[in-house]
């Protein structure tokens, strides 16, 4: 594994490639257990900036109900995992990670995971779903916008350990929609 500083993100905005336009990979969804947690974590420790904690894993096991991995052909290519929290006196899903190996990006695989965590939201009568974004992630303010989640607040010196520090709080009100834009 590298080093942290020695991770490299790309999350810029991008023309989806011509390529992708047309294939349909077959995802199969699957649950995370404590036997494919340690995948998980490796997926998320390569793709995502932040660098949860051994507790978060350990919490996220007993928080299952919204989290999903991805798989094409047994491999693990992208998970979603949320919580149940409160929000403004409200019951939401807050979507901690959304992570998709580079490779397999552009194929709509976080749209299937999102899509997955929006009919469980239904399930569990949830109405709004919420997440931090760093201001500077524009792959994933694009993802979300095409979700139809906007833009609540932006908060200064969010993060402690990246820069930039700001983040948005971005909200998806699920009353109005339930699928993507
Ligand atoms: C953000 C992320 C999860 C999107 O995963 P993905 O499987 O590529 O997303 P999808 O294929 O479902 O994309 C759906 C739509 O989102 C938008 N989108 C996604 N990535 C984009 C990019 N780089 N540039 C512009 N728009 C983008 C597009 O509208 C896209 O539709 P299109 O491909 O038909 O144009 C992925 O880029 C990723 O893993 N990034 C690193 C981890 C991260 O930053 N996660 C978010 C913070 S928790």
């Amino acid at each position: 594994m590298p080093a942290p500083e020695a991770r490299i993100f790309e999350n810029i905005k991008t023309e989806k490639p011509a390529t992708r336009k047309l294939l349909e990979l077959d995802i199969k969804f699957g649950d995370l257990t404590d036997k494919n947690v340690e995948q998980f974590r490796i997926l998320n420790y390569l793709n995502l900036p932040v660098i949860y904690s051994e507790d978060f894993y350990r919490r996220l096991i007993n928080n299952l109900r919204y989290s999903k991995l991805a798989y094409l052909k047994d491999v693990l290519v992208g998970a979603i995992s949320c919580k149940e929290d409160d929000y403004e006196g409200e019951r939401v899903v807050y979507i901690m990670t959304i992570t998709i190996l580079k490779p397999y990006r552009r194929y709509g695989i976080a749209s299937k995971l999102l899509e997955q965590a929006v009919k469980d939201c239904a399930k569990g009568n949830i109405k709004k779903m919420n997440l931090h974004v760093q201001s500077s992630n524009q792959s994933a303010l694009e993802f979300y916008k095409k979700h139809g989640f906007e833009i609540a607040a932006k908060l200064d010196d969010y993060y402690t350990d990246l820069q930039p520090a700001d983040c948005y709080v971005l909200v998806k009100n699920l009353e109005q929609s339930t699928t993507s834009q």
